[in-house]
């Protein structure tokens, strides 16, 4: 086995819709990330044929499918894509592929968007799946990517008050386990940036993902929180999650 196989975080045999998403209601976050999708591929210009990477059962695809003209559907685990096939409505201009974000199998210059997101968790390289996505998009391409923000205001006040000793501020990745990696968002912009991407603007959502906050709060009230908080506070980089939309500059 290769570098980039044996580094796959393989979702093989596991039911992410059922356990991830079902089991335990993540309805909060679902509608917060496809608001936020929706938005930034607006503000892509050509919207010819998006791909998402790393796309599990298809879950983003209602935010981003009326209005693109084709999409890729990628991630490595077939029965993610399986599902998604079976399950997804509107796919008529859809094609599902297996591959490695390591490698895609994707022709050079060939996509116009690129979607990407709770998937940098799982890479011990980001600037291997970068390079990649340089190489896929066309000239002045968009991508929109999901950052897990190691720097985010819960982990800065566990520190602050002393409750962890690991420190927020820097910018290595921070693991958590095997499998979950948590990056400063500056560290990977600058990665971006290093393979011939422009930052175009930055959400921040998923601000009140803590279940004592979702017992408290009615879900729509979240949301509305959510929405403001992003539209406001968003240049901070202070939630959990981040949202990026950036541009190809140049090739590598
Ligand atoms: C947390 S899920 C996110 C799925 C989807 N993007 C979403 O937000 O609902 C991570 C996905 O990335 C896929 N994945 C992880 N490592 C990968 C790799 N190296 N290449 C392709 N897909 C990968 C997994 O199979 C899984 O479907």
């Amino acid at each position: 086995m290769d570098k980039n196989t044996e580094e796959i975080c393989n979702y093989a045999g596991y039911d992410y819709k059922t356990d991830y998403w079902i089991k335990v209601d993540r309805s909060y976050e679902n509608e917060c990330e496809q608001y936020t999708v929706s938005k930034l591929i607006n503000k892509c210009q050509n919207r010819h044929k998006i791909i998402d990477i790393g796309c599990g059962f298809g879950r983003l695809f209602p935010s981003y499918q009326p209005y693109t003209d084709s999409q890729i559907l990628c991630d490595y685990a077939q029965h993610l894509l399986d599902q998604a096939e079976k399950e997804l409505k509107n796919t008529e201009n859809t094609t599902f592929i297996q591959g490695n974000m390591y490698e895609l199998p994707i022709d050079d210059t060939s996509c116009t968007i690129a979607l990407s997101i709770r998937t940098l968790h799982h890479l011990n390289r980001p600037k291997v799946f970068f390079k990649q996505l340089n190489r896929i998009l066309t000239p002045n391409g968009h991508a929109i990517l999901e950052i897990p923000n190691k720097r985010n205001f819960l982990t800065i006040l566990r520190f602050i008050i002393g409750r962890s000793s690991f420190n927020p501020f820097t910018k290595a990745p921070h693991k958590l386990g095997d499998t979950f990696i948590n990056f400063h968002p500056k560290q990977i912009i600058n990665d971006l940036k290093e393979n011939g991407f422009k930052c175009i603007c930055t959400k921040n959502t998923n601000f009140l993902r803590h279940p004592i906050i979702k017992k408290l709060l009615p879900l729509k009230i979240m949301i509305k929180i959510d929405k403001f908080l992003q539209s406001t506070i968003s240049f901070m980089n202070l939630s959990p999650s981040i949202i990026v939309l950036i541009k190809k500059e140049h090739s590598i």
